[in-house]
């Protein structure tokens, strides 16, 4: 396959998909609302690769904890619970929907009370080993965008390229905000400050794979640009791999 050296022109949603030029494994990783999955879903798009959004296997998990009365902190009731637990990201058209057990849970794995069990389903190494195989089997092929918190730590140490996204808790919890007030849900941003504060000090300082910037990763501050802006580094970022230049 050749690769389309060619610079898309923005809108990046209108760009013509880049030819594959292989088919690498993206990492990208950060903490909480940091625009990590918009970044991913659009820079999989412009390249034509399959889009994995991680967390949305944790929720997916926490969301049949929850249902299943189990208490997010018993790792061993969980650890038995994920035998009879199936996660499917299918594809339809360029969303992703999460089926849980067969069931569509897209939209309940969003909700407020998910969101706050979720760190603490994570941390369990039962429910890390379930989920990094299935990444890892996801992404054997390559031709991947794979977001998360340890992707280019643990789940593809080896990923040819890798970025961890920042940005300033304001910038996040007014994306948080403008996400949840799409969705009818008026926050409170105070609280929602205080959410997002408490689940990376929890996903940053757990024992198994805790979210953390890997040493060959590109730290990418999102708080002052643009979406736009953000999927064209990554995707320029590609395209040097691509092209042997960097
Ligand atoms: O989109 P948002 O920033 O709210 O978070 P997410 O990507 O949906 O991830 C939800 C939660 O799943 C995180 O807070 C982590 O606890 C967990 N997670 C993880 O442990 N490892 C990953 N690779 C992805 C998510």
């Amino acid at each position: 396959m050749r690769y389309r050296a060619k610079l898309c022109i923005f809108p990046v949603h209108f760009c013509e998909p880049y030819v594959s030029p292989g088919k690498l494994v993206i990492a990208i990783d950060g903490p909480a609302a940091s625009g990590k999955s918009t970044t991913a879903r659009l820079v999989a798009e412009a390249l034509g690769y399959v889009h994995v959004d991680t967390g949305a296997m944790y929720r997916a998990v926490t969301l049949k904890v929850l249902g299943a009365g189990t208490d997010p902190s018993d790792g061993e009731a969980i650890r038995d619970l994920l035998g009879e637990t199936h996660v499917e990201l299918r594809r339809d058209g360029t969303l992703t929907r999460v089926l849980l057990d067969g069931r569509d849970v897209t939209e309940e794995i969003r909700s407020p009370a998910v969101t706050r069990a979720v760190s603490a389903v994570s941390r369990h190494r039962a429910v890390r080993e379930a989920m990094v195989r299935e990444q890892r089997r996801m992404g054997s092929a390559g031709g991947i965008v794979l977001e998360g918190r340890d992707i280019g730590t643990v789940v593809f140490p080896d990923a040819q390229v890798k970025f961890f996204i920042v940005a300033g808790i304001e910038s996040r919890a007014r994306r948080r905000a403008k996400e949840l007030q799409d969705r009818g849900i008026s926050p409170d941003m105070r609280a929602l400050v205080e959410e997002i504060r408490e689940r990376d000090r929890l996903d940053s300082t757990r024992e198994e794979s805790p979210l953390k910037k890997a040493d060959d990763a590109i730290e990418l501050d999102t708080s002052d640009l643009t979406i736009e802006e953000q999927v064209r580094i990554v995707v320029d970022r590609v395209r040097q791999v691509a092209e042997g230049r960097a």
